[in-house]
């Protein structure tokens, strides 16, 4: 098995080492041993060595990969030598062009960049089918994680009802940095801290507010529910409005604040949205903690599973890449699995739901005036849009004003929206109103 290596970043130098440190182990499970034809990046000899590489693991042992560099990506897709193209550079515009031009030398393709996947993922697939290679990015979505395996492979027997994953560690962090903290800290000085430790990009907008997540929920319910891969209808909502005052206000009434993908088939089409939401305490959801990964998946007969590990770093993300690379060296001479899971005639577009249309239980904060009467106004509002009380919380009032919270009982989106419009407009109430909405983990 022969590749080619395009982009030697964390992942393309992470896959170098795993290869170079597991050679043995890799071949005693496969019969073969991983060449390494040729590697690209921009900088040809980026660590100086000139036509040898040197890793090391974290233990200290180093190996010696001796390969041909090259500064043009566009060399290793075109070269001969190479069975599989590594795609590690991210971005969207070149990696489309290189992977283009890599299956139609009729290379296999394995890639880490969920952008790519998640919005060029239909055409790419439809060219490796007509080209009889095959394309794999389970480096794509969590890390270590092999969750793309998991639910093409270990649940293809189930239907699946939905999925529900934190796939983005950088948010995760986040949260669970406020949260731990316990004080009032902000989601400015917490992101900040994360850029320090290298857990957040320099431009962190993509983590922040859910890109990220909703690139990796696209290809996540794909997979799941045998749908086109549909980025552009993933509702996105980030986590710069979450303030310390709610994660407290969650822990008071049970809850932790997640940053969740969501896939929901209903009788209606297919729920995708990425946003905060409050998750009961005892849930294995809200265990997951710092820049850790999971997702939990709901099927018709395996029950509830879920997936837990590293969403990215060096090391588990090559642990994805390489596993791909054996994958389609066991199953040279087939086509392997279809990309989604589903065969190509099989995908079948669901209208994607809108989110007026979701149901689900709110958590509600509202800063009023302290005087009587206030709770009076509130609850008429919300009952004229059927919307019950299921938990609430007052608290003391301070310079004049006091902290309602209240947990709603399930309510369409639209009928929150129009009961926040009014609440807003209620001259005992100041501010906006913060709405974090509940996941119910249990239909
Ligand atoms: N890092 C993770 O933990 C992780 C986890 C899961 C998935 N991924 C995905 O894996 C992919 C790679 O991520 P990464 O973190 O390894 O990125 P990275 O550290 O920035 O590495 C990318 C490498 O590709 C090179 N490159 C980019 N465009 C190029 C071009 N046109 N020609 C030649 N070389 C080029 C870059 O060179 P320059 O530095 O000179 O630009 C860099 O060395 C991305 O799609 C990412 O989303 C990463």
């Amino acid at each position: 098995m022969r590749i080619g290596i395009c982009g030697l970043g964390t992942v393309g130098f992470g896959v170098l080492t795993l290869i170079a440190k597991n050679a043995e182990e890799i071949r005693r499970k496969t019969g073969f041993v991983i060449e390494i034809a040729q590697v690209g990046n921009r900088n040809a000899d980026p660590l100086g060595l000139n036509r040898q590489i040197e890793v090391a693991s974290a233990k200290g042992d180093t190996w010696h990969i001796s390969t041909q560099f090259t500064s043009d990506i566009f060399d290793v897709v075109r070269n001969p030598d190479v069975d599989v193209v590594l795609e590690l550079i991210g971005g969207t515009d070149v990696a489309l062009k290189l992977v283009t031009e890599a299956i139609r030398n009729r290379k296999h393709v394995v890639t880490a960049n969920k952008a790519l996947i998640a919005m060029h993922g239909d055409e790419i697939f439809a060219q490796a089918a007509a080209a009889g290679v095959q394309v794999r990015f389970e480096a794509a979505i969590a890390g270590g994680i092999p969750i793309v395996k998991s639910i093409r492979e270990g649940l293809a027997a189930n239907r699946i009802a939905w999925l529900v994953g934190i796939i983005n560690g950088t948010t995760n962090y986040i949260l669970t940095e406020m949260e731990q903290a316990g004080t009032n800290l902000r989601f400015e000085d917490v992101l900040k801290e994360a850029q320090q430790l290298g857990y957040a990009e320099a431009d962190p907008t993509f983590d922040v507010e859910g890109i990220d997540a909703a690139h990796k929920l696209t290809i996540l319910s794909s997979i799941a529910f045998g749908t086109p891969l549909q980025f552009a209808a993933v509702y996105t909502e980030g986590i710069s409005g979450i303030t310390s005052e709610d994660i407290r206000y969650a822990d008071e009434l049970g809850y932790r604040i997640r940053h969740l993908g969501i896939a929901r088939k209903s009788e209606n089409g297919v729920e995708l949205r990425v946003h905060p939401a409050l998750i009961r305490k005892e849930e294995m959801l809200a265990q997951v903690n710092g820049v850790m990964n999971a997702v939990m998946v709901a099927s018709d007969s395996a029950g509830r599973t879920m997936y837990y590990g590293a969403g990215a770093g060096a090391g588990p993300t090559a642990s994805a890449v390489v596993a791909d690379v054996i994958d389609i060296a066991r199953s040279e001479g087939s086509t392997g699995i279809a990309n989604l899971g589903f065969t190509p005639k099989d995908i079948q577009a669901l209208p994607v739901v809108a989110i007026e249309e979701i149901a689900c239980p709110c958590y509600l904060r509202f800063s009023v005036l302290d005087q009587p009467g206030v709770m009076a106004q509130l609850s008429t509002v919300l009952s004229q849009h059927d919307i019950s009380i299921e938990a609430l919380i007052q608290k003391d009032a301070h310079g004049g004003n006091a902290e309602i919270v209240i947990v709603t009982n399930e309510v369409i989106e639209k009928s929150i929206n129009a009961s926040i419009v009014e609440i807003e407009a209620l001259s005992v109430v100041q501010g906006d109103v913060t709405r974090i909405r509940i996941a119910d983990l249990h239909e």
